[in-house]
């Protein structure tokens, strides 16, 4: 009986670690460099056409804290403005190994899925084997708003400004950006495992551009 029990803790202690070992912790964004914004600005254009190389962990953590990071932490405020601050838009990270939520407090990608769901999520050809597409949804208990005109509207801009906060990181690093609201929903909410109510609303694929171009 010791010994099941012994056995049984083991196996949640190991398992446990595995889902822990999931999640991608990443190092310090760095918040220095990169091209000055007028600069970015002149480059910022949609490519849709990627290499398959993995983006290192240090350029996915730069480009996240661009994206939607923290950016003034005694106020929890961040790199883009949301309507009345509620931070609604989830933004999820697909990748080869499995698809992540974004936790910008902890800087962290949190593992919702250890299935590659690039070609099967209704995304364009180009994001079958570039390495990361972000999809944008709306957290609907984050959002707290009933009419869903508004809904969509707030949380189509608010995914706006992380859109082109993403294209101008993408800009000022020579990576190639795609931003599109073509995708299957109703997929994606499954394979996200959305709550209910959470919507998807885009995606963004991002890599670097082929050899040679
Ligand atoms: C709201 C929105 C939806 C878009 N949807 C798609 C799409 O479904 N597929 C696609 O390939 N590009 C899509 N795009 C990218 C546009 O085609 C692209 O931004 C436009 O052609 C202008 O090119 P530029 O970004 O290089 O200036 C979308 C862009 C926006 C802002």
């Amino acid at each position: 009986m010791r010994r099941t029990i012994l056995m049984a803790t083991l196996t949640a202690t190991v398992m446990a670690g595995a889902a822990m070992a999931a999640d991608i912790q990443l190092p310090e964004p760095s918040k220095e460099g990169g091209k000055p914004l007028m600069n970015a600005l002149a480059e910022r254009q949609t490519s849709r056409e990627f290499a398959e190389t993995a983006i290192p962990e240090q350029k996915l953590s730069d480009m996240l804290w661009a994206a939607y990071g923290i950016n003034r932490p005694s106020e929890g405020k961040r790199t883009v403005p949301s309507a009345l601050n509620r931070q609604e838009i989830d933004l999820y990270a697909i990748m080869g190994s499995g698809a992540y939520l974004y936790n910008a407090p902890s800087n962290k990608l949190v593992q919702v899925s250890s299935e590659d769901l690039r070609a099967d999520s209704g995304f364009g050809e180009f994001a079958n084997k570039a390495p990361l597409t972000f999809v944008f949804v709306i957290n609907k208990a984050r959002q707290r708003m009933s009419d869903p005109m508004a809904s969509t509207t707030i949380g189509a801009v608010d995914s706006g400004f992380i859109g082109q906060n993403i294209y101008l990181y993408c800009a000022s690093e020579g990576m190639n950006a795609v931003f599109f609201a073509t995708l299957d929903k109703d997929a994606l909410a499954t394979s996200l495992k959305l709550p209910k109510g959470n919507t998807v609303l885009y995606g963004q694929t991002v890599g670097f551009p082929p050899a040679g171009k």
